[in-house]
């Protein structure tokens, strides 16, 4: 029995027709389904059709031989087993018959007892054989999935690395920040316990200012490190819902108007687009003011800024906040998201910290939108927003 528990399929071919017959018939009474057939032209022909476990063929055939027949039926199914019968003069030819694929040959005339444990020799070489193919093919399949999960892991600890390193740096950029103002205060503090503590009303005032002015800082940095903690946690609450853009940006153009005047920069609104996004309103405004005031702070003198809208094919709008300012480098623009960092112009006159664009990008995902910069430096930069429009219109 073959392992499905179906009788093994055995082809018998012999030009001798009594022979192949007498061998289908004893075969048959063993347990085997047999099919025999006169000649190697119509074994190939079944083969092609049909499927077998074992070919049994006579070596000495007019046309197609024992030798063709095993070399053209291995070529249609590698696994099948073949057995050459052969007379006492052609043992020479069964050897090259197993040389081209026979597993073995059997002398004629042959009895039953000896012909019956070659056969299962040769089935369970076949069942063995096909096995190991199967095998070999989930070894290779296992060996796959094993490469990917490890490219999988690979990536993940990539990750892992990466984040832990942002967060390390982050840590850093964070303490020293908050030292800043935090030292200020202590060093007004020693100063009021020394002997130089100041004397006149105005100077008290002055000293009071500065101590004042280092807490607020530091209360605005702790307030924005909370913000990102939350926003970091998913804490945050953002309530997303249909809000008129034309109205944000009215509200923006308000309130910033009053910083683009002291810095003399001309701010532009082209005509709004009555749009209405899905989106959370107070948190879209804080983006925009964000981006907006940097593009005023990191402007040149009498700069220009330009709140634009777009609409994109997908169903989503483009808010673009473009200025004639000092731009970035391409090296800059790879860090422009990273907290606490202000790319090398922590000396210059304007004041901030380096979280603005941190808190932003962080909003912006949890708001579900995106952001964007394109920028060149002493040319300008152009940072969006994009939004999904909702499909409600505004009176
Ligand atoms: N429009 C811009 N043009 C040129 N440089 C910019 C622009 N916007 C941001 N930058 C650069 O990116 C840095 C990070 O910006 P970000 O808004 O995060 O921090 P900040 O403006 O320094 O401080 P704050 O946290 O108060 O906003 C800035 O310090 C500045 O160097
Ligand atoms: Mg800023």
């Amino acid at each position: 029995m073959t392992r499905t528990g179906k009788a093994p399929n055995i082809l018998i071919v012999d030009d001798e027709a009594v022979h192949m017959r007498a061998l289908c018939d004893i075969l048959r009474h063993h347990e085997y389904t047999t099919t025999g057939l006169v000649s190697g032209e119509a074994a190939l022909k079944l083969l092609q059709a049909e499927q077998f476990d074992l070919l049994l063929s006579d070596l000495m055939m007019p046309g197609i031989d024992g030798i063709a027949l095993v070399q053209a039926a291995s070529k249609i199914d590698s696994n099948l087993a073949c057995i050459i019968m052969t007379g006492e003069g052609s043992i020479t030819s069964a050897v090259q018959a197993m040389k081209v694929g026979a597993h073995d040959y059997i002398v004629k005339p042959f009895k039953v007892s000896v012909i019956l444990p070659v056969l299962a020799r040769a089935l369970e070489t076949r069942r063995l054989r096909m096995e190991n193919i199967v095998l070999e093919q989930r070894q290779l399949a296992h060996a796959a999935e094993l490469k990917q999960l490890n490219g999988e892991l690979e990536l993940a600890k990539k990750e892992a690395e990466r984040a832990n390193h942002e967060k390390s740096n982050f840590l850093s950029h964070m303490s020293h920040e908050l030292r800043t103002p935090l030292n200020a205060i202590l060093g007004f503090a020693q100063i009021l316990q020394s002997g130089s503590a100041p004397t006149t009303s105005e100077e008290k005032k002055k000293f009071a200012k500065n101590i004042e002015d280092a807490g607020k800082h530091l209360l605005t940095l702790i307030n924005e490190v909370l913000d990102l903690a939350q926003i970091e946690s998913g804490t945050i609450s953002v309530s997303l819902e249909p809000v008129s853009l034309a109205a944000v940006l009215e509200e923006c153009r308000t309130m910033i108007a009053p910083i683009a005047q002291k810095y003399g920069i001309s701010m532009f609104y082209p005509e709004y687009m009555d749009v209405c996004v899905f989106s959370d309103e107070t948190r879209l405004k804080q983006v925009l003011i964000n981006l907006l005031s940097n593009a005023i702070k990191y402007n040149h003198k009498n700069g220009t800024v330009t709140l634009d809208c777009q609409l994109t094919d997908v169903g989503r709008i483009r808010v673009f906040v473009i200025d004639t300012g000092i731009g970035l480098s391409s090296e800059q623009l790879k860090l422009i998201f990273q907290p606490f960092n202000r790319l090398g112009r922590e000396k210059s006159k304007e004041e901030g910290t380096g979280i603005g664009l941190a808190l932003t990008k962080k909003i912006v995902e949890t708001i579900r939108a995106e952001i964007g910069v394109v920028s060149r430096l002493n040319i300008g930069s152009t940072f969006w927003i994009e939004l999904p429009v909702h499909p409600v219109v505004f009176q």
